[in-house]
């Protein structure tokens, strides 16, 4: 049971979250790939539901976000919409459909608003992609911006340790931050930097910003799914709650229809016709 009080009932569009933003009412963000848990989510109130490209490392077991296909994310798109209500559904535009080439990365945002009818898309960078932001913001597409720890620069960076450590990132950060409102994004994504910087940000923006590894200080928080329920047992950063252990509740319920498929206890009289 929840002890805030906040509408169910309200469908959740880029102004509804710009208002909580000003109500000083927290937003509520988790990751989605599939009709199932998507429904689940949508009806236990949250705000946005994230098709991130995590889905790379969740659903195909990747080491990087970098090999999903437009297609793909596309496919997840469709699937968790299918599903939702209530949410914003917002889907990650995959690497290397909008790097470098602003026509190609409004061609792409097209195609994920036009195949799976989700309300907005996601871009991580700041000033290296702010043109095709400012594109696809132009043609009437909601975006989403992400700074930080932004996985699809992993090769660049090598790790994936805390960012905008120094003065020098966390300068530079804050003006992507700005850049980023400035071309019309209507909302940040915040990824583990220290909670000091996150809080200056979401002061500094109308905007929200919502954080993962990013602390208090701002609009809103994102995990995902698969790490908040303990479906995966195997990650553990120190910002991540978990929420639940599935991971073993559903290890144990397979051991059980095991032994019971194999004594021959399943089905009974009653589960046959
Ligand atoms: O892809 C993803 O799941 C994300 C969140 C971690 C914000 O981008």
């Amino acid at each position: 049971m929840s002890s805030v009080s906040f509408s169910k009932d309200k469908i959740v569009t880029t102004s509804v979250l710009r208002e909580m933003k000003v109500r000083n009412e927290k937003i509520a963000m988790l990751t989605a790939y599939d009709y199932s848990l998507a429904k689940i989510i949508d009806n236990a109130g949250i705000d946005i539901v994230l098709v991130g490209d995590s889905a790379s490392n969740v659903m195909a077991g990747h080491n990087t976000t970098l090999p999903i296909t437009l297609d793909q994310m596309i496919y997840h798109g469709q699937s968790v919409q299918r599903a939702v209500q209530r949410a914003l559904v917002v889907v990650d535009l995959p690497f290397g459909t909008y790097q470098g080439d602003s026509r190609n990365a409004l061609q792409s945002a097209i195609r994920i608003m036009k195949e799976t009818l989700c309300a907005a898309v996601k871009l991580e960078g700041g000033s290296e992609i702010i043109e095709s932001v400012e594109r696809i913001v132009s043609s009437g597409i909601p975006v989403m911006g992400h700074l930080g720890l932004t996985p699809q620069s992993i090769n660049k960076f090598g790790t994936y340790a805390v960012r905008a450590k120094t003065d020098e990132e966390a300068r530079k950060l804050m003006s992507d931050a700005k850049m980023l409102e400035e071309a019309g994004c209507f909302a940040v994504v915040l990824e583990k930097i220290p909670a000091t910087v996150a809080a200056t940000v979401a002061q500094m923006l109308t905007i929200p910003v919502i954080g993962i590894g990013a602390g208090n200080g701002v609009d809103g928080q994102v995990l995902v799914l698969h790490d908040m329920l303990g479906i995966n047992n195997d990650f553990s950063p120190r910002f991540l709650r978990r929420y639940n252990n599935l991971y073993s509740e559903i290890l144990d319920s397979v051991e059980a229809y095991v032994d019971d498929v194999k004594t021959k206890n399943f089905p009974s009289e009653k589960e046959q016709y």
